[in-house]
């Protein structure tokens, strides 16, 4: 009944797309970053206990690119956080992306699921902090003292995704689910669509990529070309008629 009177949330799932035209790599197409780099070496548990150097280096790296002076939001971040501004209801953004330029953008209801660039945490006491100096495999936690414990806060192969509490309520109230740049091929983010579909039958759901993704026929409605081009576009059509 209250959705008559309150707009239903808009929960937006965003992936290594929507950073492309910003300057950062993606990780499957053909200069992903998983085609350069043995995932297996770096962003597994096993790859944390086998070789901690190697993995902390890969992460130092990224988080020095991340930094780069011509790294900044694009115009598919900024109408993410107009979005947000400018709509009656809620709008959550359940990013996959660790950079900040969701953020950095403007948009305030960020839920990064695969955690977040510059946070680091002890592998033995848990403890979460904001860092933006290199680890070594000699790092002390600042908070029990551990040596080479700490690795970056960021969700690896295997291991559980951060805020799913939060995603799986904000899916349950979702009237419009939007997924933009992202392959479709990790879950359990792949399976958001379905989720937000076997909640609420008459949700509307929106794929917005560069290419058609294997789980294209899944969406309701299909939007492609480069985000910063069909972003920006998508969302003023939404703030002025909604999406039916
Ligand atoms: N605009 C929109 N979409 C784009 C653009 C662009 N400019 N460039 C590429 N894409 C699309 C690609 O066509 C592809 O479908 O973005 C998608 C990127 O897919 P992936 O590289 O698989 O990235 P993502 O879906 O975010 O990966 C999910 O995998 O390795 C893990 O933890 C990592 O969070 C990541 C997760």
């Amino acid at each position: 009944m209250h959705q008559d009177f309150f707009p239903p949330t808009i929960v937006a799932l965003t992936g290594a797309g929507i950073s492309k035209e910003s300057g950062i790599d993606t990780f499957r197409d053909s200069d992903g970053l998983w085609k350069r780099v043995n995932l297996e070496e770096v962003a597994t548990i096993e790859a944390w206990h086998r070789d901690k150097k190697k993995v902390l280096d890969f992460y130092n790296d990224t988080r020095r690119q991340f930094r780069a002076a011509h790294i900044e939001p694009n115009a598919a971040h900024r109408a993410l956080a107009r979005l947000e501004k400018e709509y009656g209801g809620e709008v959550v953004i359940v990013t996959q992306n660790i950079d900040p330029l969701h953020e950095q953008a403007g948009s305030r209801n960020v839920l990064h699921m695969h955690g977040r660039d510059g946070e680091i945490r002890c592998m033995r006491c848990g403890h979460v902090l904001e860092s933006d100096v290199d680890l070594t495999p000699r790092s002390i936690c600042p908070g029990c003292q551990a040596v080479g414990e700490l690795r970056p806060n960021i969700v690896w192969f295997g291991e559980m995704p951060q805020h799913m509490d939060e995603i799986h309520a904000a899916l349950e109230r979702c009237g419009l689910f939007l997924a933009i740049g992202t392959s479709g091929e990790v879950y359990p983010a792949a399976g958001f669509v379905l989720e937000v579909r076997r909640h609420r039958a008459r949700a509307h759901t929106v794929e917005l990529n560069l290419e058609p993704t294997d789980n294209r026929d899944l969406f309701h409605e299909h939007i492609y070309g480069p985000a910063t081009q069909v972003v920006p576009p998508y969302v003023e059509r939404v703030l002025r008629h909604g999406w039916r």
